[in-house]
């Protein structure tokens, strides 16, 4: 077995520092979105996708979950724009993509389009309830969708998260040179729990490698900050994870909790990273109740396995037993839930607030000591 091939069949690079954009006028104002999209659509981390999606594939992504020459594909990236900007760019021109005043890129404008919001809302997310902070950020988005082939000309400046930083085409090498035939991908927008390292370390028993790939682009304001979530991971690696086996990378991309679709997304993307297999829990990229437990499971069926060219891993939901004495699922034990551990998020980063640590047999001490740090830290500075 070898690494999985690029979806689509090959890696896209659109990258070119050395691009001349003086002579162009039109400009295009970048969100957090769009930039991150605009730098994986570069480096080939979205891989068939050459730019942002065109009129017919963005209506063939919401309605089929495919993009027009057939690959799934299952999260419209799109690069709104006002009303105004869109009446002074024509089908043809070249418009600069701009954030802060930098040039990042070009667009090539090939579409320009209107979308209809509360069907992407209805098709992707499943809701159209603007609570939903998904469904929130497509509607505060500007109403004008711009279509065409990028040229990623300056990469954006991800400081903190340098070290850990890498492109498709970088993790290949990587996974190459640790002599990894089989790599394991794992998203993550949370601190590292003792239900992720189950998962995680259950998965690598028949992979070679573990690629951890948590999320460091824009998610909503009361998940854990980035930074935090990263040394998370980092305490975690020091003391608990096999080193040759483990390879801990960050992933740029802003989070979209459209469930189950982003699940199919991001396994498509980490399929571009190397990886043959991915892991799907429990809502996996779920908020609230919008989506059922196993959903994002559940819709790997609409697709073939060969289309999607990278194997699943789906657990159930895992948790510590006290009677077993162990990490377990509803498969492996046979217990009354009253002996599980089991601890939602809120409830977590509240006990964090109070000063109250929770069980070491829902996160390890090392990692706790991380959350109240940090925190406190965000307590200083808010
Ligand atoms: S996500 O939004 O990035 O999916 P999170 O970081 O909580 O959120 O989850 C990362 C991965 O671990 C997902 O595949 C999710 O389904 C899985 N997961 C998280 N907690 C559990 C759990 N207790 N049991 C099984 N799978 C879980």
């Amino acid at each position: 077995m070898t690494l999985s091939q690029p979806h689509g069949g090959i890696l896209v690079n659109r990258w070119n520092p050395d691009f001349q954009f003086e002579g162009i006028t039109a400009t295009v104002e970048l969100d957090e979105i769009a930039i991150s999209d605009l730098d994986l659509i570069g480096t080939g981390a979205y891989s068939p996708l050459s730019g942002f999606l065109t009129e017919a594939n963005y209506h063939s992504v919401v309605t089929t979950m495919r993009l027009v020459t057939g690959e799934p594909w299952t999260i419209p990236i799109t690069l709104p724009t006002t009303e105004a900007n869109a009446q002074i760019i024509s089908v043809g021109n070249t418009v600069k993509l701009v954030k802060d005043g930098v040039v990042y890129g070009v667009l090539e404008v090939s579409d320009i389009f209107v979308p209809d919001k509360e069907k992407e809302a209805e098709l992707v997310y499943r809701t159209t309830d603007r609570e939903h902070p998904g469904v929130k950020k497509l509607f505060e988005r500007p109403n004008v969708y711009l279509g065409g082939v990028i040229t990623l000309i300056k990469r954006r400046p991800l400081d903190e998260f340098s070290t850990y930083h890498y492109d498709p085409a970088e993790t290949r090498k990587h996974f190459q040179a640790l002599g990894w035939n089989t790599v394991v991908g794992f998203q993550t927008r949370n601190p590292v729990h003792r239900a992720h390292e189950y998962i995680q370390k259950t998965a690598l028993e028949i992979v070679d490698g573990l690629f951890l790939n948590p999320l460091v682009g824009e998610t909503k304001s009361d998940d854990i900050s980035a930074d935090v979530r990263l040394k998370s991971y980092e305490v975690l690696l020091e003391n608990y994870y096999a080193k040759d086996h483990v390879f801990l990378g960050v992933f740029t991309a802003a989070m979209r909790y459209a469930g189950p679709r982003e699940a199919v997304f991001h396994a498509m993307v980490r399929k571009n990273f190397g990886c043959t297999h991915f892991i799907v829990g429990r809502d996996h990229a779920g908020v609230g109740n919008y989506y059922g437990t196993y959903d994002a499971q559940k819709i790997f069926s609409d697709f073939t396995p060969e289309e999607l060219g990278i194997t699943l891993l789906f657990f159930e939901h895992s948790f510590y037993c006290n009677a077993c004495e162990s990490m377990a699922t509803p498969k492996t034990c046979p217990h009354d839930a009253s002996e599980h551990v089991i601890l939602s998020g809120t409830k977590v980063r509240e006990m964090l607030r109070n000063g109250e640590q929770p069980p070491s047999t829902f996160s390890r001490r090392e990692v706790i000591d991380v959350l109240i740090a940090g925190l406190q830290q965000q307590g200083v500075h808010s």
